[in-house]
């Protein structure tokens, strides 16, 4: 298929900008660019074109075998992605959307196998942020976006992430500012009309259960990844990374130079630390979830022997956060 090449590169700079004029352009001639949502930024391409979902997986050095999520601008078009929605998804649909809830569904025929890695289900959300929904608003195709990071590595919440991974590789960013939730979307499919976890993500499960009663977990299982961002190794800092309940203990048994640390709320006593990381000084879980990701892509800057991250107490976001943390520390 022939297609004209859109170049916005400005003496081979990449273009950053809040206008949605341009994004739609670039997305219309089957380009990528990396938009903004409430979560974290994603790398977003025409959903209907297989050229576009293409050039997503090879930038992104994805498996074929890992399904991207598809962005809807409302919850009015689900019906043209999605078939056979149980009730209980439009339910979970009418409370979050738009939000970081994604739902997995049985798939339109229209929905490119590409995006699905040939499964029957789609994954389908609608993002919570005002300059992604004016940019869908103007779309007459949906947005297939994984996140803006390449394969396994730490997710983007700000454009300098972003800049930082695709510089060389991307034309447009568009700049949302950094992202208010700070982790993924929460994963949600179905069986036999009940809702199933795939992936612990910004909405807690505790919410999740009020309006749909008991989520059942769907059991992990990294050779038949049917959701992979449940494999093990994923949001992996270089460094090495270590998760602790007691970090005064950790350190002492590991002495090291440069030791970084990531905190819930308190600072350690201790002159042998390099660095030190609070996520949030109140001990508010939105806000620590907020500061995750640039946090430890600061810390995994800084050249460090190593990065010893607090377990957080395991329930609402703090369920999510541990879940990362304890994916970027496998080996
Ligand atoms: O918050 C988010 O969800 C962000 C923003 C950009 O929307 N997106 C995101 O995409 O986290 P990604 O590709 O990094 O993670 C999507 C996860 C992957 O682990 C993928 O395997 C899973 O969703 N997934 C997608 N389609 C699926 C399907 N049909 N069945 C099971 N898992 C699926
Ligand atoms: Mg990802």
């Amino acid at each position: 298929m022939i297609f004209k090449k859109v170049k916005y590169k400005i003496n081979n700079q990449i273009l950053i900008t809040s206008n949605i004029a341009i994004a739609k352009r670039v997305l219309e001639n089957n380009g990528i660019i990396a938009i903004p949502t409430e979560t974290v930024y994603g790398l977003a391409g025409n959903a209907y074109s297989e050229d576009a979902i293409i050039k997503i997986f090879s930038l992104k050095k994805r498996p074929l075998f890992n399904p991207l999520i598809v962005h809807i601008k409302s919850g009015a078009f689900i019906t043209d992605v999605a078939v056979d929605i149980p009730t209980i998804a439009f339910k979970l649909a009418t409370k979050f959307w738009p939000g970081p809830l994604t739902l997995l569904l049985k798939k339109q025929s229209n929905i490119p196998d590409l995006v699905t890695a040939s499964k029957s289900t789609v994954a389908v959300r609608v993002p919570n942020h005002p300059l992604t929904l004016q940019l869908l608003e103007q779309l007459d195709f949906p947005l297939a976006a994984p996140s803006a990071n390449p394969f396994g590595s730490i997710s983007p919440t700000s454009v300098e992430h972003v800049l930082n991974y695709f510089k060389h590789d991307l034309e447009v960013i568009v700049d949302g500012g950094p992202c208010k939730n700070g982790v993924e979307s929460t994963i949600i499919g179905f069986e036999n009309n009940l809702p199933i976890l795939y992936r612990l993500g910004a909405i807690s499960i505790e919410e999740i259960e009020k309006v749909v009663g008991k989520v059942l977990i769907h059991s992990k299982n990294d050779t038949d990844p049917s959701a992979p961002g449940m494999l093990s190794r994923h949001y992996s800092p270089n460094t090495p990374t270590f998760l602790t309940d007691n970090v005064g203990e950790f350190i002492q048994l590991n002495p090291k130079k440069g030791i970084g640390l990531l905190l819930f709320k308190d600072l350690i006593v201790n002159d042998e630390i390099t660095y030190q990381e609070i996520l949030s000084k109140s001990g508010d879980m939105n806000e620590a979830a907020k500061n995750l990701y640039a946090a430890l892509h600061r810390l995994d800057k800084l050249d460090l022997d190593m990065i010893i991250a607090e377990k957080f107490p395991d329930n609402g976001l703090g369920k999510t956060i541990n879940d990362r943390l304890q994916r970027a520390v496998e080996k």
